[in-house]
């Protein structure tokens, strides 16, 4: 396994690769901490892929004043091992100088899609992230880049930028990995104390309890989902709630309250953010009514 530091010299090491016919490129973006989700998106890639490209960058751009830039958990042997375990054949791990060597005056930003859920707590993200994502795509010219449905909006907004752009790649959605107990697999899970890790399986739990509901007919409409999310959650004292949404997707169009789920055609997804102490967790399931 190859790490590389520049760009320049990722770029002639992939075009090696090219002109001597090593296949398809796969690429898996993250910001490290790596853990079996990431895990999973690198066993796919190389089931698929010629060349698995993985970068580890904490991307400054796509956080806000006061979100954890600084303290964003960083470990760079064990993510190197970690990788290496999984077969990936080079990973790409770039300074912020390397990245943004003068502070950047263009940023790719997709409408709509970002103005609500994370889009709407966190001002500027996706365009931190589309931003990135992009000059990534322009560096590694990836054939697949593979993104977990962890982060589903992430994902449908990836999704609409490589169509609205006429990006030459292809993005598979890769399934979330749990913990054996439901919680969502993520870097962030480190800064959870012991009863906050507890309290935190309210997600996963109110998330396949709501969808129970809807498969058995309990829960007809979107608002009666809403609200059991709701007071489900808000059962866990320290469950303090960012949002709580059903909307079909991925074109994250809201479902009204009153509308009757059996004749929403689209899948839909309930998808969630909740803070436990300090730590934002997200989640979520999607649902198919038909
Ligand atoms: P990061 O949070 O490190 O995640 C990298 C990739 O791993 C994302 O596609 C994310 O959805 C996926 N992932 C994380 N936890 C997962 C889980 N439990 N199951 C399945 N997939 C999971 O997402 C980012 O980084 C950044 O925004 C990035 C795209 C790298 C741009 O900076």
């Amino acid at each position: 396994m190859k790490v590389i530091r520049t760009i320049d010299e990722l770029r002639s090491e992939l075009a090696d690769g090219r002109s001597s016919g090593r296949g398809p490129v796969g690429f898996i973006p993250t910001m490290g901490y790596l853990h079996e989700g990431h895990g999973s998106l690198m066993e796919l890639a190389r089931k698929q892929s010629g060349t698995v490209v993985v970068s580890i960058f904490v991307n400054p751009i796509q956080f806000g004043p006061g979100e954890d830039f600084e303290t964003y958990p960083r470990d760079e042997q064990r993510d190197l091992s970690f990788a290496k375990s999984k077969g990936v054949d080079i990973v790409f791990l770039p300074s912020v100088n390397e990245m943004y060597p003068q502070p950047t005056k263009t940023k790719v930003s997709v409408s709509e899609l970002t103005s609500l859920l994370c889009g709407a707590s966190r001002p500027g993200h996706f365009d931190g992230v589309t931003t990135v994502v992009n000059k990534l795509f322009n560096i590694v010219k990836p054939d697949f880049a593979y993104f977990g449905m962890k982060d589903a909006q992430q994902v449908a907004v990836i999704e609409q930028m490589v169509r609205d752009l006429n990006l030459d790649v292809k993005i598979v959605p890769c399934p979330i990995v749990r913990e054996a107990d439901g919680l969502a697999l993520s870097s962030r899970n480190v800064y959870l104390n012991d009863e906050e890790r507890m309290q935190a399986l309210v997600l996963s739990k109110s998330l396949q309890d709501a969808v129970d509901g809807m498969h058995k007919g309990i829960l007809t409409t979107a608002g009666e989902v809403r609200e059991q999310l709701t007071s489900a959650i808000s059962k866990a004292p320290l469950a303090d709630i960012d949002y709580t949404e059903i909307l079909q997707f991925p074109d994250l169009v809201s479902i009204p309250d009153d509308a009757e789920l059996e004749t929403i055609e689209n899948a839909i997804i309930l998808a969630l953010a909740v803070k436990f102490g300090e730590t934002r967790l997200i989640d979520n399931i999607l649902f198919q009514p038909k």
